[in-house]
């Protein structure tokens, strides 16, 4: 299964969201049934490390941030079964960039997939503080972990 998030910069949330959810399935042995990326909705970071502050933040919870960032492509739409929007803004901008119903179906928020916690989307913490690194992360760990139920639940991966 083929699993894509994105924010807006791809420096920040999206990246984190790539490296905890490879934690959980690597935590639970099924990293072979997945190929997992990330990409933002816009270029202006693309070609850079992630930002070096969600880096420190994650380092911390054993998350080695190495993706680059990219823009989204037309062609992530048919590549990837599921597309993981941080928040409302990029779930907004997705729908839009989607070519076809099709590919509109498989956009989701990643905060549908939260259990412990109740925000209804990923906030951008690239203007804020340390608190908002700390937040992103909280509601990734919790959201991922719904996340891989939820594809277990709807039998979206078989050895
Ligand atoms: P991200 O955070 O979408 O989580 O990667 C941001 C990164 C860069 C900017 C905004 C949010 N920016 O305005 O440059």
């Amino acid at each position: 299964m083929n699993i894509l998030f994105v924010c807006l910069g791809n420096i920040c949330r999206s990246p984190s969201a790539e490296a905890v959810f490879n934690g959980v399935i690597r935590r639970e042995g099924l990293e072979h049934l997945f190929r997992v990326d990330s990409a933002g909705t816009m270029a202006y970071h693309a070609g850079e490390n992630a930002d070096v502050r969600m880096q420190s933040h994650a380092i911390k919870r054993g998350y080695n941030l190495t993706s680059i960032s990219r823009k989204i492509q037309p062609e992530d739409f048919k590549t990837f079964d599921l597309i993981v929007a941080m928040d409302n803004a990029n779930l907004r901008d997705l729908k839009r960039m989607a070519p076809d119903k099709e590919a509109e179906k498989k956009i989701v928020k990643m905060t549908d997939f939260s259990q412990e916690h109740n925000y209804n989307e990923v906030p951008d913490p690239y203007y804020g503080g340390a608190a908002g690194f700390e937040l992103v992360l909280d509601l990734l760990e919790d959201s991922c972990n719904g996340l891989l139920q939820y594809v277990q639940q709807k039998k979206l991966i078989s050895e």
